[in-house]
Protein backbone atom coordinates (compact mmCIF):
# COMPACT_ATOMS: atom_id res chain seq x y z
CA UNK A 1 0.00 0.00 0.00
CA UNK A 2 1.28 3.57 -0.75
CA UNK A 3 -0.69 5.83 1.82
CA UNK A 4 -0.84 9.41 1.45
CA UNK A 5 -2.67 12.14 3.47
CA UNK A 6 -3.49 15.45 1.89
CA UNK A 7 -6.22 18.21 2.33
CA UNK A 8 -9.50 17.85 1.46
CA UNK A 9 -10.53 20.56 -1.43
CA UNK A 10 -14.40 21.15 -2.43
CA UNK A 11 -13.30 19.18 -5.73
CA UNK A 12 -13.39 16.34 -3.80
CA UNK A 13 -17.44 15.86 -2.79
CA UNK A 14 -18.04 12.78 -4.96
CA UNK A 15 -15.91 10.57 -4.68
CA UNK A 16 -15.97 11.53 -0.77
CA UNK A 17 -19.53 11.16 -0.63
CA UNK A 18 -18.97 7.58 -2.16
CA UNK A 19 -16.72 6.87 -0.14
CA UNK A 20 -18.98 7.99 3.30
CA UNK A 21 -22.09 6.18 2.00
CA UNK A 22 -20.06 2.88 2.46
CA UNK A 23 -19.56 3.47 5.90
CA UNK A 24 -21.04 2.18 8.60
CA UNK A 25 -21.17 4.26 11.35
CA UNK A 26 -20.81 7.84 9.31
CA UNK A 27 -24.66 9.02 8.80
CA UNK A 28 -25.20 11.66 5.90
CA UNK A 29 -28.16 13.77 6.60
CA UNK A 30 -29.74 16.17 3.74
CA UNK A 31 -28.10 18.92 5.15
CA UNK A 32 -24.58 17.33 3.37
CA UNK A 33 -25.19 18.27 0.09
CA UNK A 34 -22.53 19.53 -2.34
CA UNK A 35 -23.21 23.38 -1.37
CA UNK A 36 -23.04 22.64 2.40
CA UNK A 37 -19.61 20.26 2.04
CA UNK A 38 -17.70 23.37 0.39
CA UNK A 39 -19.26 26.02 2.25
CA UNK A 40 -17.72 23.83 5.23
CA UNK A 41 -14.60 23.94 3.39
CA UNK A 42 -14.54 27.40 2.86
CA UNK A 43 -15.35 28.39 6.62
CA UNK A 44 -12.56 26.02 7.48
CA UNK A 45 -9.79 26.20 4.86
CA UNK A 46 -7.09 23.89 5.18
CA UNK A 47 -8.31 21.68 8.26
CA UNK A 48 -9.96 18.62 7.07
CA UNK A 49 -7.65 15.95 5.52
CA UNK A 50 -8.19 12.46 3.56
CA UNK A 51 -5.97 9.63 3.03
CA UNK A 52 -5.28 7.78 -0.08
CA UNK A 53 -4.42 4.48 -1.19
CA UNK A 54 -2.67 5.65 -4.68
CA UNK A 55 -5.97 7.34 -5.92
CA UNK A 56 -8.34 5.53 -3.69
CA UNK A 57 -9.74 7.57 -0.81
CA UNK A 58 -9.31 5.06 2.11
CA UNK A 59 -10.10 7.99 5.05
CA UNK A 60 -11.39 11.20 6.14
CA UNK A 61 -11.73 13.39 8.78
CA UNK A 62 -13.20 16.69 8.77
CA UNK A 63 -12.54 19.79 11.60
CA UNK A 64 -13.80 23.13 11.99
CA UNK A 65 -14.00 25.61 14.62
CA UNK A 66 -15.70 28.38 15.49
CA UNK A 67 -13.31 30.51 17.61
CA UNK A 68 -13.52 28.68 21.36
CA UNK A 69 -13.55 25.59 20.10
CA UNK A 70 -13.19 23.23 17.37
CA UNK A 71 -15.16 20.08 16.60
CA UNK A 72 -14.13 17.31 14.01
CA UNK A 73 -16.69 14.97 12.07
CA UNK A 74 -16.93 12.13 9.90
CA UNK A 75 -13.89 10.45 10.82
CA UNK A 76 -14.15 7.13 8.80
CA UNK A 77 -11.41 4.70 7.42
CA UNK A 78 -12.14 2.17 4.61
CA UNK A 79 -12.87 -1.53 6.31
CA UNK A 80 -9.93 -2.68 4.58
CA UNK A 81 -7.61 -0.45 5.71
CA UNK A 82 -8.06 -0.42 9.09
CA UNK A 83 -6.24 -1.40 12.08
CA UNK A 84 -2.70 0.51 10.54
CA UNK A 85 -2.87 3.68 12.50
CA UNK A 86 -4.70 5.94 9.60
CA UNK A 87 -7.51 6.82 11.62
CA UNK A 88 -5.33 7.83 14.29
CA UNK A 89 -3.43 9.78 11.75
CA UNK A 90 -6.21 12.06 10.39
CA UNK A 91 -7.25 13.03 13.85
CA UNK A 92 -3.65 14.16 14.98
CA UNK A 93 -3.40 15.93 11.26
CA UNK A 94 -6.73 17.43 12.39
CA UNK A 95 -6.11 18.17 15.75
CA UNK A 96 -2.75 19.88 14.67
CA UNK A 97 -4.66 22.52 12.28
CA UNK A 98 -6.96 23.40 14.90
CA UNK A 99 -4.31 23.84 17.77
CA UNK A 100 -2.30 25.86 15.28
CA UNK A 101 -5.37 28.59 15.55
CA UNK A 102 -5.21 28.11 19.24
CA UNK A 103 -8.27 26.04 19.58
CA UNK A 104 -7.75 23.88 22.83
CA UNK A 105 -11.34 22.42 23.44
CA UNK A 106 -12.26 20.21 20.95
CA UNK A 107 -15.10 18.00 20.79
CA UNK A 108 -16.81 15.07 18.23
CA UNK A 109 -20.58 14.05 18.39
CA UNK A 110 -20.67 10.35 18.69
CA UNK A 111 -23.98 8.36 18.64
CA UNK A 112 -24.72 6.16 21.70
CA UNK A 113 -24.99 3.45 19.27
CA UNK A 114 -21.38 3.40 18.19
CA UNK A 115 -19.63 1.62 20.52
CA UNK A 116 -17.05 0.48 18.27
CA UNK A 117 -16.00 4.09 17.50
CA UNK A 118 -16.40 4.75 20.73
CA UNK A 119 -13.62 1.82 21.74
CA UNK A 120 -11.41 3.64 18.79
CA UNK A 121 -11.61 7.35 21.07
CA UNK A 122 -11.48 5.74 24.26
CA UNK A 123 -8.25 3.73 23.11
CA UNK A 124 -6.38 6.72 21.66
CA UNK A 125 -7.01 8.56 25.06
CA UNK A 126 -10.38 10.92 24.64
CA UNK A 127 -12.71 10.97 27.46
CA UNK A 128 -16.60 11.18 27.63
CA UNK A 129 -17.94 15.05 28.80
CA UNK A 130 -21.05 14.47 30.62
CA UNK A 131 -21.09 18.02 32.24
CA UNK A 132 -23.32 18.89 29.24
CA UNK A 133 -26.78 17.57 27.60
CA UNK A 134 -26.38 18.04 23.75
CA UNK A 135 -29.66 19.82 22.92
CA UNK A 136 -31.23 20.78 19.43
CA UNK A 137 -34.07 22.82 18.02
CA UNK A 138 -36.60 20.93 15.91
CA UNK A 139 -36.84 22.58 12.11
CA UNK A 140 -40.63 23.24 12.47
CA UNK A 141 -40.59 25.13 16.13
CA UNK A 142 -40.49 28.83 16.24
CA UNK A 143 -38.97 29.81 19.21
C1 LIG B 1 -13.06 4.46 14.10
C2 LIG B 1 -12.13 4.28 12.88
C3 LIG B 1 -12.01 5.57 12.12
C4 LIG B 1 -10.74 3.83 13.38
O1 LIG B 1 -9.82 3.87 12.28
P1 LIG B 1 -8.49 2.97 12.24
O2 LIG B 1 -7.67 3.48 11.12
O3 LIG B 1 -8.84 1.53 12.22
O4 LIG B 1 -7.80 3.31 13.62
P2 LIG B 1 -6.23 3.21 13.94
O5 LIG B 1 -5.65 2.06 13.22
O6 LIG B 1 -5.59 4.54 13.73
O7 LIG B 1 -6.27 2.90 15.48
C5 LIG B 1 -5.53 3.65 16.45
C6 LIG B 1 -5.50 2.81 17.71
O8 LIG B 1 -6.85 2.54 18.12
C7 LIG B 1 -7.09 1.13 18.15
N1 LIG B 1 -8.43 0.88 17.65
C8 LIG B 1 -8.89 1.06 16.40
N2 LIG B 1 -10.19 0.71 16.33
C9 LIG B 1 -10.52 0.28 17.57
C10 LIG B 1 -11.72 -0.22 18.13
N3 LIG B 1 -12.83 -0.37 17.40
N4 LIG B 1 -11.71 -0.57 19.43
C11 LIG B 1 -10.59 -0.43 20.19
N5 LIG B 1 -9.43 0.05 19.72
C12 LIG B 1 -9.40 0.40 18.42
C13 LIG B 1 -6.03 0.53 17.24
O9 LIG B 1 -5.77 -0.81 17.56
C14 LIG B 1 -4.85 1.44 17.49
O10 LIG B 1 -4.23 1.10 18.70
P3 LIG B 1 -2.62 1.21 18.90
O11 LIG B 1 -2.20 2.53 18.30
O12 LIG B 1 -2.47 1.11 20.38
O13 LIG B 1 -2.05 0.04 18.14
C15 LIG B 1 -12.68 3.15 11.95
O14 LIG B 1 -12.96 2.01 12.71
C16 LIG B 1 -13.94 3.55 11.20
O15 LIG B 1 -13.88 4.12 10.11
N6 LIG B 1 -15.13 3.23 11.75
C17 LIG B 1 -16.39 3.49 11.05
C18 LIG B 1 -16.74 4.95 10.98
C19 LIG B 1 -17.02 5.54 12.33
O16 LIG B 1 -17.76 4.99 13.14
N7 LIG B 1 -16.43 6.71 12.57
C20 LIG B 1 -16.56 7.41 13.81
C21 LIG B 1 -17.31 8.65 13.62
S1 LIG B 1 -17.10 9.68 15.06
Amino acid sequence: MSMTIREIHPEDYDAINVFWRNIDGIELDDSEDEQNFKFFLGRNKGMSFLALDHDKIIGTCLASHNGRCGFLNHLAVAQNHRRKGIGRMLVQKCLEMLQAEGIKKIYIFLSKKNVEAQAFWEHIGWVQYDQYLVMTIEEDINP
